[in-house]
């Protein structure tokens, strides 16, 4: 691989980060190239404090990844072997609201980076899709990687098509495609309007928990790092034109979850508020990760309960990283968003 460049897009949000101090730290010789936009979730500073000579190996570009002539670019100057694409809109909520920066993002931009890849001749392309595609689950069972596609938000629709494109570009052009759908991640740099970043932060400032529902919606959890070292598994060792579930078999209740950060901070549980449901809320995921297990010999390391401590210190610790993001477009989301569910709010009576 000595000398080698890699394409990461989305490189400045949560998991893009994580990635990239993943491979700038394992590979010594490699050189990553980072294509973000910097919209409200991607932040330079998610990558500051790199060690020199791992800074001196990554070149951040700012641009968008729909736009066909930003990309041409990027790729005529750097020449990337390996495309890592998660740039993209990534946030439910906000899909609710808007779909369209989710479709131009992630469907428009997913098809001008699959036809540079192929055009380029790019030796593989990852394509970071999620659990969401496969819809909700009921009681039992869990998503393998052939469950069909039934994506219920705008969000989970708009990953499902770049899902679908992926695999049509490696069908119809030859592309060596390798797609991964990863459940829920949670870890250091997630932007607070995730679930358990946003409940560490307004559980630090005293302010209500806005729980959807009745709180017993399950997420299956992974922390952010055992998500990277799987993505670079498959992108060193995956095959070509196949799909991987990533996950670490842990299915909480958002409401357990919650609860357990209340616990670890020393908070009282009253600041929970029980608001109006998510539109389209999908009940529960649960992944089967069998195939990149027995397959790449990939397995998560790090246990839920610890991961989440380790996590919420995180928040504890950085505040000042925190802090500065959520800027007056962020407040005003959530005003929008939250006001009117908070201030009708039933309290926690359990
Ligand atoms: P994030 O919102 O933290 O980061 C997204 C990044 O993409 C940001 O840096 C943003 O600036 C950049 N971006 C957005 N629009 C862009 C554009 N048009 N051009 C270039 N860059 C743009 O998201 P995340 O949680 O790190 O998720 C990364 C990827 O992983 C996404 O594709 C997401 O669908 C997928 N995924 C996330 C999870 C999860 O739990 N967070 C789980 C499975 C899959
Ligand atoms: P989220 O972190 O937005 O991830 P996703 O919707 O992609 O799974 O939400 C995780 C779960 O937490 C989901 O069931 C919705 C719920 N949730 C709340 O109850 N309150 C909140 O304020 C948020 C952001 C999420």
């Amino acid at each position: 691989m000595g000398g080698a460049t890699w394409l990461v897009t989305g490189g400045c949000g949560f998991i893009g980060s994580n990635l990239i101090r993943l491979l700038l730290s394992e590979k010594p010789q490699l050189k990553i190239v980072n294509l973000d936009a910097l919209t409200y979730a991607g932040n330079p500073e998610n990558l500051a404090g790199l060690p020199e000579d791992q800074a001196a190996r990554h070149r951040l570009v700012r641009g968008d990844v729909a736009d066909p002539d930003a990309v041409r670019e990027v790729f005529e100057q750097s020449r990337p072997s390996k495309v890592f694409h998660l740039a993209a809109e990534s946030h439910v909520d906000r899909s609710l609201t808007d779909a369209s920066p989710f479709v131009r993002t992630n469907v428009l931009g997913t098809q001008v980076l699959l036809a540079a890849s192929v055009q380029f001749g790019v030796e593989r392309f990852v394509m970071v899709s999620t659990d969401e595609v496969y819809g909700s689950l009921g009681p039992t069972g869990l998503f393998t990687e052939s469950t069909a596609l039934a994506p219920n938000s705008p969000y989970a629709a708009s990953k499902a098509s770049a899902d679908l494109l992926a695999i049509a570009y490696h069908r119809s052009f030859g592309l060596d495609v390798a797609v991964t759908r990863c459940s829920n991640n949670y870890g250091p740099y997630q932007f607070p309007e995730k679930l358990i970043p946003l409940m560490i932060k307004n559980a630090l400032g005293g302010e209500p928990l806005p729980v959807y529902g009745d709180g017993m919606n399950v997420r299956d959890w992974i922390h952010v790092s055992d998500h990277a070292r799987a993505l670079v598994a498959v992108a060193e060792r995956g095959r070509s034109g196949e799909i991987y579930n990533i996950g670490a078999s842990t299915e909480w209740t958002n409401i357990e979850i919650v609860k357990k950060i209340l616990e670890i901070l020393d908070k009282p549980n009253e600041l929970i508020k029980f608001v109006e449901d998510r539109a389209g809320h999908d009940r529960r995921y649960g992944i089967d990760a069998a195939k990149i297990t027995a397959e790449l010999d990939w397995r998560p390391r790090i246990d839920f309960e610890e991961g989440l401590r380790r996590t919420v210190e995180w928040y504890v610790e950085n505040r000042t990283w925190w802090e500065a993001i959520l800027s007056g477009e962020y407040q005003e989301f959530y005003e929008r968003y939250y006001g009117k569910r908070i201030a009708e709010a039933r309290g926690y009576h359990q």
